[in-house]
């Protein structure tokens, strides 16, 4: 079972997002547990603040970091440090891929932080967080809608989550393809007919279609991923086809 834990000031954000379809599966099935942490409930003066403002000053307020590193502290004590990631959301972080997703999910526990930009004591990155994850190159209001992403995409490469014929083999990214288009019924659709090899019952002809499918969509919309996976001989001859 993969322990996933959220360090967040809005746990209520997280209330719904994890309790649907494949991730609730999940959590039914034993393969996941997600908690969230305040770090507020480490915040043991009268009036339990959280944040401060800046040194050097400027605009805005700074998450200080006591709490923060309680409350992770709190939900790492029982379990070894090589066997847990403590992961800091924010956009100065590294970019978050498929590749990453895969590695992550071969830990027994991951640490969340939300932090917010510009918002968070740095010594939470120096010294509490393994690593720093981005979700891409913009800025949100805080770490939570991007662990609610890491989580999901983590979460749906444990073994289990998945049935075997959805398995993350089949998807884009897996590969270093997009994927190839699906179809299902109707066969007509407002006069848009579904291609007939998807019809006509040969299997290699349609696994054929498919590769060459993924191949010229790849190149077509998203030609930087083919730098990390040059074409080999026969996908090449297959798209001269
Ligand atoms: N916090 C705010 N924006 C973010 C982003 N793009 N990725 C991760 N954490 C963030």
């Amino acid at each position: 079972m993969m322990r996933i834990d959220i360090i967040s000031l809005f746990p209520d954000m997280f209330a719904g997002p994890f309790g649907h379809s494949i991730i609730k599966r999940a959590r039914e099935a034993g393969l996941l547990s997600v908690q969230v942490t305040n770090p507020r409930d480490f915040a043991f003066d009268k009036h339990h603040i959280v944040d401060d403002y800046p040194f050097g000053g400027g605009a805005g307020m700074v998450m200080k970091p006591d709490p923060v590193f309680l409350a992770v502290e709190s939900v790492t004590a029982e379990r070894e440090s090589d066997k847990r990631r403590v992961i800091l959301m924010c956009p100065g972080g590294q970019s978050f891929t498929q590749q990453k997703a895969r590695e992550l999910a071969g830990y027994e526990q991951l640490v969340f932080i939300c932090g917010h930009y510009e918002g968070l004591d740095d010594r939470v990155r120096q010294h509490l967080a393994d690593e720093a994850v981005s979700i891409g190159d913009y800025v949100l209001t805080g770490g939570e809608l991007p662990a609610m992403v890491v989580v999901d995409a983590v979460a749906r490469m444990l073994p289990g989550v998945l049935g075997a014929s959805d398995g993350a083999e089949q998807d884009s990214f897996y590969s270093g393809l997009l994927e190839y288009p699906q179809y299902t019924r109707p066969r007509d659709f407002r006069g848009w007919s579904v291609p007939d090899v998807l019809i006509s019952g040969d299997h290699a002809k349609i696994a054929r279609w498919r590769r060459k499918q993924s191949l010229k969509n790849t190149l077509e919309r998203r030609p930087d991923l083919l730098v990390d996976f040059p074409l080999n001989a026969e996908d090449a001859a297959l798209l001269e086809e």
